[in-house]
């Protein structure tokens, strides 16, 4: 048989196709990505339900022998991968943290991947380079931090906090932490409060610290960490023989977008001689808007702020950015030349592979860098005051109607509310009823897909937590929203109380 002539170099598809092709395909992709956002609402939030065999089938299997057709690939991706994705488009995502790519930006992502750029020494890539640098920049200015920060894009909020607790570590252990690793030396413990974000507890899993390493602290009724209880527990830790090391403060917390006092933080930090963290990947982006920039006062102060591009500024995955005060501070944490990528022309501050932990990884400054540019200081600060804006609405409106609770005063762009039917409201005991009654609704609008709210429990107690910021959100959208919250909880009421 013919075929037993043929031969792996004969049947291999080309590594490189012609440029007509290229641009023929490439074509195809952006015409699926203008098609989906042409009417993003054409699909739910959620996906329908997927088999896993089906996926399986699709997308699984042994590794190809063969190389397949461009266009076949690009027809699996339309036609299977987007139906069994998440719709985040939708004009009415307004879950966890959930934005929306804005266009351009995410079209750049294709290019930094196709051409391979990267951030990595001034000389090879000084264009890249300048452009992190500047995103770091603009940041810091944009949102208060100070006027000449330094910066490193990471993959998100969960690597930018990681970044910072490195840094803060080697800058107040009082040994050689990078040389002399944490054994044999006072245990080292940092300061939060029960909202601070898990990312933290798994940074400090990560340092080898323990997430019992991180003081969860009380806070109040606003859901702002206690300063008096902070204090003590670093008085209670110095005494113990422990070493604290850094306070983290949160400017906009998950829950509920609490911003901790930051000038009294930052105030504790310097009487205790303590890095002095905030974590903003989510809320401060809230300081573009003048309306908000008082909650964030004691930025200015802070010695380093994790802030997600990727989340208020609507900037395609991965887009993290931890913020310090100069290059050092991240060059002294991470900063490692083995023999192998030492250059003949010597290094220069500016290369930026000193300063975080990872070798080679891909542009992520420039997707920010184009959305600044392209929006602009006042496009992004007039898309955030409008999330304020619509996040008052409905905390007045929840406040006005006689079955939903506002369980906090929203701060930023989040607005915990629950739904109590009005023969429910009062104080008494309700044996986790209405706990029920909010999770089995939230359940329900999921499935739907029809837009996206999601959840938390504050105090014990289930509710839902709209957080507005995403670009697409129309008060329209808002308002349908909780008119399907209410009659879905409504029903589910009925549902509950025949049972
Ligand atoms: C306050 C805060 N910190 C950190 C994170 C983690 O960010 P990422 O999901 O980008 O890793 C989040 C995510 O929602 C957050 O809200």
């Amino acid at each position: 048989m013919n075929d037993t002539k043929t031969t792996h170099q004969d049947r291999r598809a080309p590594l490189e196709i012609s440029a007509e092709e290229i641009r023929r395909l490439g074509y195809r992709v952006v015409d699926i990505i203008a098609d989906e956002l042409a009417d993003p609402a054409r699909r739910g939030v959620y996906p329908p339900p997927q088999s896993p065999e089906r996926m399986a089938q699709q997308f699984g299997g042994p590794p190809p022998e063969d190389g397949m057709d461009g266009d076949a690939i690009l027809d699996l991706i339309r036609d299977e991968l987007l139906p069994a994705s998440p719709n985040y488009c939708h004009p009415r995502l307004m879950s966890y943290v959930s934005s929306s790519a804005l266009a351009l930006p995410g079209l750049i992502e294709g290019l930094v991947a196709s051409l391979r750029l990267y951030p990595y020494t001034w000389t090879l890539t000084p264009g890249s380079t300048e452009i992190e640098t500047t995103v770091a920049r603009w940041l810091g200015q944009m949102l208060g931090f100070g006027d000449n920060a330094a910066g490193y894009m990471a993959t998100g909020g969960t690597g930018a906090n990681l970044m910072a607790l490195v840094a803060a570590r080697v800058a107040k252990a009082g040994w050689y932490v990078r040389e002399d690793g944490i054994a044999h030396h006072e245990p080292l413990v940092a300061y939060g409060s029960t909202q601070t974000h898990a990312c933290l507890d798994q940074a400090f899993r990560l340092m080898g610290l323990g997430s019992r390493g991180l003081r969860r602290l009380e806070v109040d009724e606003d859901f702002r960490v206690r300063v008096d209880v902070m204090d003590n527990a670093i008085a209670e830790d110095k005494a113990a023989g422990r070493r604290p090391f850094c306070i983290i403060a949160n400017a906009g917390t998950t829950n509920t977008g609490a911003v901790d006092d930051l000038s009294a933080l930052a105030d504790l930090a310097a009487r205790h001689d303590l890095w002095f963290h905030v974590d903003g990947a989510y809320g401060a982006v809230a300081a573009l808007s003048p309306a908000a920039r008082p909650l964030f006062k004691g930025l200015e102060r802070a010695d380093s702020m994790a802030v997600d591009p990727h989340k208020w500024l609507n900037v395609p995955y991965e887009a993290g950015c931890v913020l310090v005060r100069s290059w050092d501070v991240l060059s002294r944490a991470f900063t490692l030349v083995p023999e192998y990528l030492r250059m003949a022309d010597g290094h220069d501050a500016h290369d930026h592979w000193h300063h975080g932990w990872e070798l080679t990884r891909g542009d992520r400054a420039l997707k920010v860098w184009v959305a600044i540019k392209q929006i602009g200081f006042a496009g992004l600060t007039a898309m955030v005051d409008e999330h304020l804006a619509m996040t008052k609405r409905l905390a007045h409106m929840v406040e006005d109607s006689d079955d939903l609770e506002l369980m906090v005063k929203p701060s930023l762009s989040v607005c915990c509310f629950r739904f109590v039917p009005p023969d429910l409201r009062s104080d008494t005991p309700d044996n986790g009823y209405l706990d029920r009654l909010n999770e089995e609704t939230e359940r329900v609008i999921q499935q739907a897909g029809d837009g996206l709210i999601t959840g938390t429990d504050l105090n014990g107690r289930r509710c839902f937590r709209p957080c507005f910021v995403n670009h697409r959100l129309t008060q329209d959208g808002i308002d349908h929203m909780i008119a399907l919250l209410r009659r879905t909880a409504r029903e589910a009421d009925a549902r509950l109380r025949s049972r």
